[in-house]
């Protein structure tokens, strides 16, 4: 894993909590998305698992925005980041507690918005619609940081999204913290600064 080893135990409660996640996501499939359109839709958890661990150091804070049924904020919590999710759905944000407990983590989930209070998104093309990206009270402002307070930063766009959240790592997030998106075609990327790492 990158050359990066986690011990026999951590890696068969991550393996767990995969198969759990994966679970958890069928039945909402089948329970909510087969009923109404929804934006949850589940990251490949091995290849962001793959990029927590080769990231991992003492001491980091994890976000994950729209963090669903928690599973990639655990894993973190569980790999030793301080890991917090901010979820609009507060019945995903139920289920994301829920699952911490049954893994015995302290990831930490709040019912919000990713979008810091009064944040408007404006690019160049003019087009500022949000898509898929829902509106709400803000969920800084229940976690108490701001998004500056945060070392990675994990998101999973759909098509067309990622270049809003840049822009919020632009404008809000601390100089030198990773920005790590998930993309359906692309896999896991990672950003400093803007700028894309290898
Ligand atoms: C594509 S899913 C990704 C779920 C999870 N992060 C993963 O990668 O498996 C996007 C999630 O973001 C949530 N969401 C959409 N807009 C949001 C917003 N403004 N603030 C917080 N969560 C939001 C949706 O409810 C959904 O659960």
């Amino acid at each position: 894993m990158s050359g990066t080893m986690i011990d026999p135990e951590l890696e068969a409660r991550l393996a767990a909590l995969r198969t759990e996640g994966w679970a958890l996501f069928e039945r909402f499939d089948q329970e909510v998305r087969d009923q109404r359109w929804h934006p949850f839709v589940a990251a490949n958890y091995e290849s962001v698992l793959e990029t927590l661990v080769a990231l991992r150091a003492p001491g980091l804070r994890f976000l994950e925005w729209g963090s669903a049924t928690g599973v990639i904020t655990i894993m973190a919590d569980l790999l030793g980041y301080e890991a917090y999710g901010i979820e609009l759905d507060g019945s995903l944000v139920r289920t994301a507690q829920a699952l911490a407990e049954q893994f015995d983590s302290k990831a930490r989930f709040v019912e919000g918005s990713f979008l810091p209070e009064g944040y408007q998104w404006t690019p160049r093309d003019g087009d500022g619609r949000l898509g898929t990206i829902g509106s709400g009270r803000s969920g800084y402002l229940a976690l108490g940081k701001s998004l500056d307070e945060f070392d990675v930063v994990f998101g999973y766009p759909w098509d067309g999204e990622g270049a809003m959240m840049h822009d919020l790592m632009r404008r809000y997030g601390a100089p030198g913290a990773r920005l790590l998106v998930h993309g359906t075609d692309t896999g896991m990327e990672v950003y400093r600064d803007g700028r894309k790492l290898d």
